[in-house]
């Protein structure tokens, strides 16, 4: 007859020792399978005298009951031992923070436009904005080149399929637009926008480039207005103290024109490789609108005057922030582009 305490013993000592499922399955085998010791002493009840067998019924049922809920309640332990190993083993740290995603940011030229944007906007300038495709007559003819004329050779021109239509080679053709939009309103109004020229791309020129050029149309409008303006957008965005230097030009549509420097940022006017050893770094075009071009947009020059200007940028935000190459703007760069918080 088999000893039940010491069957209950032995089962609950070999249950506690196993700490896998292929121990828990032998010891499952070798107790309460069909043929397994448990089952085994089961069918001793019909071995025992019919007075014994009541007690030991009860008795082995019990083993039975408690052996089994021990093996369940050890099946558990083992598989959350074993999860608790594995995400252990896989080394999950929970405490590393997590990736940032990347923040996308505005180009270097965009934040460059809008200090221009906001200069001239607390001075009254509106942004008119024009088209990219132009006409052979807005960007050239009633600017004051006609065909042929030698000013247009500093321009090589993007031409379409469409005989006369082209992409703008300067925001100046914006003008013509203002002015027969505006006529007979006086006019302030900054154009930025892109340009094209048919160039060879180099360290100083790209293919495509922005400008913003600048118009104010109206009665007694002179010179000194320009002055006055162009001397209080440098002052702004270059610093305080900014000396300005007009140089005579010539431009088709202005007249007279000028070019404007500004003492060299770096150096201070004394000179370095920045300006070239000339203490001045050209930053705009101007002049006043010339007459042919006022009446071209619908303006009596005996009644009106105006000024305008253009500026590139690019050559501006290469100045304010020593960047040395144009190309870098447009070539995506992922490392250049960030820096420019
Ligand atoms: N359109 C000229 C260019 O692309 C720049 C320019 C110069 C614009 C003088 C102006 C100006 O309005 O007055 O070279």
């Amino acid at each position: 007859m088999t000893d039940l305490t010491q069957l209950q013993q032995q089962a609950e000592t070999e249950l506690a020792a196993s700490q896998d499922d292929a121990a828990l399955e032998a010891w499952r085998i070798k107790y309460i399978s069909r043929k397994g010791l448990i089952p085994a002493a089961v069918k001793q009840i019909g071995a025992l005298p019919p007075e014994e067998r009541a007690a030991y019924g009860q008795a082995v049922n019990r083993l039975k009951q408690g052996v089994q809920a021990a093996f369940e309640v050890r099946q558990q332990a083992v598989k959350e031992a074993s999860l608790q190993a594995e995400l252990t083993a896989e080394g999950i740290d929970v405490t590393l923070p997590g990736r940032r995603p990347q923040l996308g940011r505005l180009h270097p030229i965009s934040r460059t436009l809008r200090q221009i944007y906001d200069i001239f906007g607390s001075m009254g300038f509106q942004i008119y904005t024009a088209r990219d495709v132009e006409t052979d007559e807005t960007n050239f003819q009633l600017l004051n080149f006609p065909k042929g004329h030698p000013a247009r050779e500093m321009q090589d021109t993007f031409h379409t399929t469409v005989p006369d239509v082209l992409l703008r080679t300067h925001t100046s053709p914006g003008q013509i637009h203002a002015m027969r939009d505006y006529h007979p309103e006086p006019i302030r109004v900054i154009l930025p926008g892109k340009c094209y020229r048919y160039e060879q791309v180099t360290a100083r020129s790209e293919m495509m480039f922005y400008q913003v050029e600048g118009l104010a149309v109206g009665h007694s409008i002179t010179f000194a207005d320009l002055k006055g303006t162009l001397h209080a957008f440098a002052n702004q965005l270059f610093g305080e103290g900014r000396q300005l230097r007009f140089r005579c030009s010539h431009f088709p549509f202005t007249e007279p024109s000028a070019e404007v420097d500004i003492d060299c940022i770096l150096c201070g006017g004394k000179g370095c490789r920045v300006c070239k050893y000339s203490g001045w770094l050209e930053i705009l075009g101007c002049g006043m609108v010339h007459p042919t071009v006022l009446r071209n947009g619908g303006y009596d020059p005996d009644i009106y005057s105006g000024y305008a200007f253009g500026m590139g940028p690019e050559r501006i935000s290469m100045l304010l922030h020593g960047i040395d190459d144009i190309r870098y703007f447009y070539a995506n760069d992922a490392r250049f582009l960030p820096q420019f918080a």
